[in-house]
């Protein structure tokens, strides 16, 4: 699994209600502190003249009823018990709803006007969740008894310089519908040398970007290969003798019970899977090597994803030091079992970026903002668009030969696939929850319209990775002072998306016999690998879980103390796991021993990393066959699955060690382990065809 971690930036708070001491006293209004930050910007050291020209944006308050009603929406056309189940949404349907109330654009424009902002410019963004202006530093100081700072020091710097302000002011009755404003606490990044007000709409949305103050690293690594067993080298790659050895595309369809498509077959051009890749690449030749050993009769070589670049991200490459190992894992796992059907890569970011000794960057927020347009500004939980831990654009760092993107953040360019999966993915304590809560409100408006999100659930049991996988430069183990407390991954923890766990054919077992969850004590690099699974710290128990997870408390309750509401900082118990939080994995599917072709050799990998892919490339096949009777995409997938779990081969043997512990057990029905289970694709298939 290619796991990234960022450590949490230092995030601006939303302060109290506290009353403004000094106001000049020619002002009549009742001004009262927005946001002010906790730390005063050291960077922005110099006074921003009066005449610059600001990109100012008004992040509106979220609409309430949408908080509230959103997930019974999604409960409303993904639970198969509902009338409106898979009625999907459109995209404007979902801006109509989500957009904040009428009253509030209202109240926020009248108050412009009346303070100097004349009404012509002013204008709201495509998801209705933002006003925007233009207006010199002296008016918007003004108008938020602020002032601005910046950190251009040559001519040269401000044609690209951060501009910010450690606090402002509002009038208590704008405040209730305001979220937050940038420039302000939260900095944009911009050119100082423009100076009038004549700038048309589109030179406006691109000039304002998010703060640029990132000052985390990130560290990637991923499951460590094995050697190709020597004795099967010369042996036939598609025997089912040895799928404990080695699981070839033929050992995956045994298991679960499917066959390969006919590659002559017609396919819907609608029904691409999507898989999304971070600073990892494929190449062509180890893909060919690939089908030629396994799948030449199915899989053309050439065969390869249609790239969907998303700020710079390249592929496929040439000898780069860390190419491949995720890319050409998700691909050699998804072709076998789609093929004709294609794929859309959703490859992010640059190199710069992604490679080792680069800056940090948040994960997915560049991605969503690709695929939803409407996500770039959409304010939530005090966060509006990107943030600190996200790279910025056009990227204003990184050796020259790392050709870093200088275009700007996309937003909108790219429809989302049916099926999406993902095999990345970080630590619930390393990104600012507020950050996360957003991100996942996303997941949900995907879900809403037809799209069905996988991801990884993550290779390291209930901890995290141990001391040193990154360098040193990071600790990610578990938490708590005595370092004993499970550590959830995450964005995999959101409950609206499909959480996939690991399972493996254990030494000297068959296809026909139970599969068992994925465990190797081996001394790897990144300590035991064992499934990720859990309780989130950060999300509760959603409707679908209640029930399964009530009866897995039953029939197995782990022998831990455990807390509530994520709260493990007070626990007085020593309790290490969130008794009432979303249970993580939701299903399961092999993540071990596959053999993929890296610079011409083969070698076995493996992790949720492979399990992801598997079961999304089913959930295509599925969707294929339902357009062939007039049916669509699928959706979120939970509330079926948990309201069937017989479509699934429940894992009743396993562990996921981690923090000291050999974590929680599988048991019969649903378990923090492997979910409700691996695929048995007839089942599955018999289920969805079913459905409307
Ligand atoms: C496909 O590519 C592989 C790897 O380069 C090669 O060994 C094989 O001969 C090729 N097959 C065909 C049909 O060209
Ligand atoms: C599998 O079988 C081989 C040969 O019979 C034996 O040496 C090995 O110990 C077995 N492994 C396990 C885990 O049972
Ligand atoms: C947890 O403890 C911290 C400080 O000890 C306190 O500020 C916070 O309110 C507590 N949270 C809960 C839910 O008890
Ligand atoms: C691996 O699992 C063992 C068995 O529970 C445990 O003692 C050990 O701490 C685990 N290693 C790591 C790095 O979590």
């Amino acid at each position: 699994m290619r796991w990234l971690s960022v450590v949490q930036a230092a995030a601006a708070f939303l302060a109290g209600a506290d009353i403004v001491a000094a106001l000049p006293s020619s002002s009549p209004r009742d001004l009262h502190v927005h946001e002010r930050r906790e730390v005063s910007h050291q960077r922005l050291h110099r006074r921003l003249d009066g005449d610059v020209v600001l990109p100012m944006r008004i992040g509106l308050r979220q609409n309430e009823n949408a908080a509230a009603q959103s997930e019974l929406w999604l409960r409303e056309v993904s639970d198969p018990k509902s009338e409106n189940f898979g009625k999907h949404w459109s995209a404007d349907k979902i801006v109509e709803a989500f957009k904040p109330t009428d009253e509030t654009v209202d109240t926020v424009r009248k108050w412009l006007v009346e303070n100097g902002i004349a009404k012509e410019r002013i204008t709201h963004s495509d998801n209705k969740g933002w006003l925007a202006f233009d207006a010199t530093a002296k008016e918007a100081e003004t108008l938020l008894q602020t002032e601005y700072y910046h950190d251009a020091d040559t001519h040269h710097d401000a044609k690209r310089a951060t501009v910010g302000s450690n606090a402002y002011h509002l009038p208590g009755h704008i405040r209730a519908h305001v979220d937050y404003i940038t420039p302000g606490v939260k900095s944009v990044s911009m050119n100082l040398h423009k100076r009038r007000l004549r700038r048309s709409t589109e030179e406006r949305s691109e000039d304002a970007t998010s703060d640029a103050s990132a000052t985390t690293k990130s560290r990637n690594s991923r499951r460590s290969r094995k050697a190709f067993p020597p004795d099967m080298v010369g042996k036939d790659a598609n025997s089912l003798d040895t799928c404990d050895q080695v699981l070839s595309p033929a050992c995956v369809q045994a298991l679960y019970n499917f066959k390969a498509p006919n590659p002559q077959d017609p396919v819907s051009p609608k029904n691409v899977l999507g898989i999304f890749e971070e600073g990892d690449y494929y190449e062509q030749l180890d893909l060919d090597t690939f089908y030629h050993k396994y799948v030449s009769s199915q899989v053309p070589n050439g065969t390869h994803p249609k790239l969907e670049s998303i700020d710079g991200g390249v592929a496929p490459v040439d000898n780069i030091a860390d190419d491949g190992g995720e890319s050409l894992l998700d691909f050699c796992v998804a072709y076998p079992i789609i093929y004709p059907q294609e794929i859309t890569l959703y490859q992010t970011d640059d190199e710069y970026y992604a490679a080792d000794g680069g800056g940090g960057s948040g994960l997915f927020n560049t991605f969503l903002d690709a695929i939803d347009g409407s996500y770039c500004t959409y304010s939530a939980y005090g966060e509006t668009g990107n943030s600190d831990i996200d790279p910025t654009y056009p990227d204003k760092e990184g050796p020259a030969a790392d050709n870093p993107y200088q275009g700007q953040l996309m937003c909108g360019v790219y429809k989302p696939t049916n099926v999406i999966s993902i095999s990345y993915g970080v630590y619930e304590q390393d990104q600012p929850y507020a950050y996360q809560r957003r991100q996942c409100d996303e997941y949900l408006k995907l879900a809403l319209q037809g799209v069905t999100i996988l991801f990884a659930s993550g290779d390291t049991g209930v901890g995290g990775y141990t001391y040193g996988t990154f360098g040193n430069s990071g600790y990610y183990g578990c938490l708590g002072e005595k370092d004993n407390v499970f550590t959830p991954s995450q964005a995999c923890s959101c409950p609206w998306v499909t959480n996939v766990g690991a399972t493996e054919i254990f030494p000297n077992k068959t296809v026909s016999d139970p599969e068992q969850a994925v465990l190797e004590m081996a001394d790897r690099p990144n300590g035991n690998y064992s499934s990720s699974g859990g309780f989130s710290n950060i999300f509760s128990i959603p409707w679908y879980q209640l029930a399964a997870i009530e009866l897995y408390y039953l029939v197995d309750n782990p022998p831990y103390p455990y807390y509530h509401n994520g709260h493990w900082q007070n626990a007085t118990n020593g309790g290490v796991y969130n008794r009432n939080g979303r249970g993580i994995p939701d299903v399961a599917a092999n993540g071990d021993n596959y053999p993929v072709a890296q610079d011409g050799r083969f070698y076995l990998s493996g992790g949720t990393s492979q399990s992801a892919p598997l079961f999304a490339s089913l959930l295509n096949r599925i969707i294929e066959e339902r357009i062939k009777i007039g049916k669509g995409a699928l959706g979120f997938i939970n509330p079926t699955l948990y309201a069937h779990p017989y479509v699934l081969n429940d894992i009743t043997e396993g562990k996921n060690p981690g923090c000291g512990t050999w974590g929680f057990s599988c048991a019969p029905g649903w378990d923090p382990v492997t979910g409700l289970g691996t695929p048995n694709y007839p089942k599955l298939l018999e289920l969805f065809l079913a459905l409307p």
